[in-house]
């Protein structure tokens, strides 16, 4: 089913806390802010506990290092350094090595399933993601990844597949926001990086025509799911009425795209629609809770978090100034008010070594059916796109030159710009240590320790995180997993961009060779293992199609030279295809 995959793309949903505590009724904003209020109590709390470990011994030093730096411009950004500096030249051979593993994973598939939408290694077997027939999820995914590194043979294989065998004429529901990123987005990146090959765009208009029908809600934000074949929004089973805030505010980049390469307003309107109504819902202080009601265009009182259905909210923001060449400051202004927010009320330390983190806010209703807000300290995989997208952040929309150097130089930054480097680096950082498994493989979400924590239950545990509920000889809980998941290489990769650092490489490559060692299917193909503490591992029988698309091509630029794909003239979907940066001839319209 289209639906669980949905989730294991951006989820973790059968473990996951949404956090729902709407009832699906009008909230008013005095019962809104009264929720918001209920922060102040918990930041109290947490200033508290701060003090306390900031007086214990290792933290303390970890402390006093930041409380030194307060108040004067840093003359070095962190980051990198002149020892391990390199430049942008390309590594080939072990670019190399990664295309030989994409043959690997790709040539499995087309042996075995070539033109269904998913694949199962272990089994050698396709599934469709409905039983109305594949839309050609895995081949139009892994496309570009095929330009970008010369594979032409496979390339006019699968592009003789998309003209001859693709069809969009489905009866199903499909999720709008993931045949988005992964077939519009991969269809348009084609077109592009093609050299204009009017078929990818020919089908890319196809497909969002007949997309167009699921903004068709009283305030335009999108219906979840589309059936491709009626051409009309249907809402998803399990969501109640809801559309979560990632998937409404992740279509942007594809359809403005498609309405500069088309000449028509349309697919922007409607896009853009949507940012709209995301301004004027805006919740205090900037966050955005990980539910939207489409009826009403509000935000619905639910979990709060950069991980799955509200990571790539905040990733477009971005993105769209980006895209637009940061002509456009609305995106500019909604990101910055974001990202204070989550710098004032999810950016936390650990209590150790200090490593950076977000938390999660999940409110809760009291009896007396007020709500408050609780402050959770897990972190999703996912979370790593944002050390790479607060590096990227930082040098464009945080920075006081056109230009910055690479590496960047603090005087080129503005404070914030500064501010948001520094979280990065430290983010990226954190994202590694959740890498020092038994596998050199991150776990799908790590928990962070907490003083109230009860430490005998975490005992005998290493560090500043674990994994929840993983016990010896026990089935591992979902949060163990390792399904492939790119985040970790692409914020290495845009850290190497902006630093020409050698580290990031290094990460890269051990995390490519964790990859190789554990994930490998030597029949052909890659797979998902079940728990990274746990060697010899266990594999699950499903290589996704972000590992075709994402994490090998990252891998692939991370050892490319600068020029390839550059991140001047380049601007990645959430699904890592990479569509050209532009000036609009179609201005956003509102402020
Ligand atoms: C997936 O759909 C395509 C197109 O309808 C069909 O040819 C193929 O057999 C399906 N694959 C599976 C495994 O059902």
């Amino acid at each position: 089913m289209q639906e669980s995959t949905a989730r294991k793309r951006k989820a973790g949903f059968q473990t996951q806390d949404n956090g729902i505590v709407d009832d699906g009724k009008q909230t008013d904003r005095r019962q809104n802010s009264s929720g918001i209020s209920k922060f102040f109590p918990l930041i109290l709390l947490f200033a508290a506990f701060y003090a306390l470990y900031q007086y214990s011994g290792p933290t303390r030093r970890v402390a006093s290092r930041w409380l030194s730096q307060e108040g004067k411009t840093p003359r070095h950004l962190p980051g990198w350094s002149t020892s391990t500096y390199i430049g942008l030249e390309a590594d080939t051979p072990k670019r190399d090595a990664i295309v030989e593993a994409f043959r690997h994973a790709w040539l499995a598939y087309e042996r075995d399933a070539m033109g269904d939408d998913e694949y199962h290694p272990v089994s050698h077997k396709g599934s469709n993601l409905t039983e109305a027939g594949g839309i050609g999820y895995t081949v139009v995914d892994s496309i570009d990844s095929m330009l970008l590194m010369g594979l032409d043979a496979e390339y006019l294989r699968a592009r003789d597949w998309i003209e001859h065998q693709l069809s969009f004429e489905r009866d199903a529901p499909f999720n709008t926001f993931e045949t988005t990123i992964r077939v519009l987005g991969g269809l348009l990146s084609a077109y592009h990086h093609s050299g204009g090959d009017s078929l990818f765009l020919k089908r890319a208009r196809e497909l969002a025509d007949r997309m167009l029908p699921v903004f068709d809600t009283p305030s335009g934000l999108p219906h979840p799911m589309v059936n491709l074949q009626r051409r009309e929004g249907v809402w998803a089973k399990d969501d109640k009425e809801f559309v979560s805030t990632a998937e409404a505010s992740t279509l942007q980049l594809e359809f403005r795209y498609l309405s500069e390469l088309t000449d028509e307003d349309i697919y922007w309107r409607k896009a853009e629609r949507v940012m709209a109504v995301l301004k004027s819902a805006r919740q205090a202080p900037g966050l955005a809770s990980i539910f939207m009601d489409p009826r009403e265009g509000r935000f619905v009182t639910s979990a709060i978090r950069l991980g799955s259905r509200g990571d790539s909210y905040y990733e477009y923001l971005l993105k769209q100034f980006i895209q637009t060449d940061r002509t456009e400051d609305v995106y500019r202004e909604m990101y910055e008010d974001a990202v204070q927010a989550i710098h004032d009320h999810l950016i936390q330390k650990s209590l150790q070594t200090g490593l950076t983190y977000t938390a999660e806010l999940i409110p809760e209703r009291n009896p007396r059916g007020e709500i408050s807000w609780r402050l959770t300290p897990k972190q999703d995989f996912l979370v790593c796109f944002f050390a790479g997208n607060l590096l990227l952040s930082a040098t464009r929309a945080g920075s006081l030159v056109d230009d910055v150097s690479v590496p960047p130089r603090a005087e080129e930054l503005s404070d914030v710009g500064r501010r948001d480097w520094t979280t990065g680096i430290e983010l990226l950082r954190t994202c590694m240590a959740t890498h020092d498994t038994k596998t050199g493989l991150a776990p799908e979400i790590a928990h962070f320790r907490i003083p109230s924590d009860n430490l005998e239950v975490v005992q005998g545990v290493p560090g500043d995180w674990y994994i929840k509920g993983a016990r010896v000889g026990e089935h591992p809980p979902y949060d163990a997993r390792y399904m492939l998941r790119p985040e970790t290489v692409e914020s290495l990769f845009i850290a190497f961009r902006l630093t020409g650092d050698k580290r990031y490489r290094d990460h890269g490559w051990a995390i490519f060779q964790a990859i190789e060692k554990h994930c490998r299917v030597p029949s052909g193909g890659y797979a998902t293992i079940v728990n990274v503490d746990d060697v010899p591992v266990q594999h699950e029988d499903k290589m996704e199609t972000f590992f075709l698309s994402e994490t090998l091509k990252y891998l692939f630029l991370l050892f490319s030279d600068g020029d390839t794909i550059p991140l001047s003239k380049y601007v990645f979907n959430t699904e890592a295809h990479p569509l050209p940066i532009f000036t609009p001839s179609i201005r956003t319209g509102f402020t």
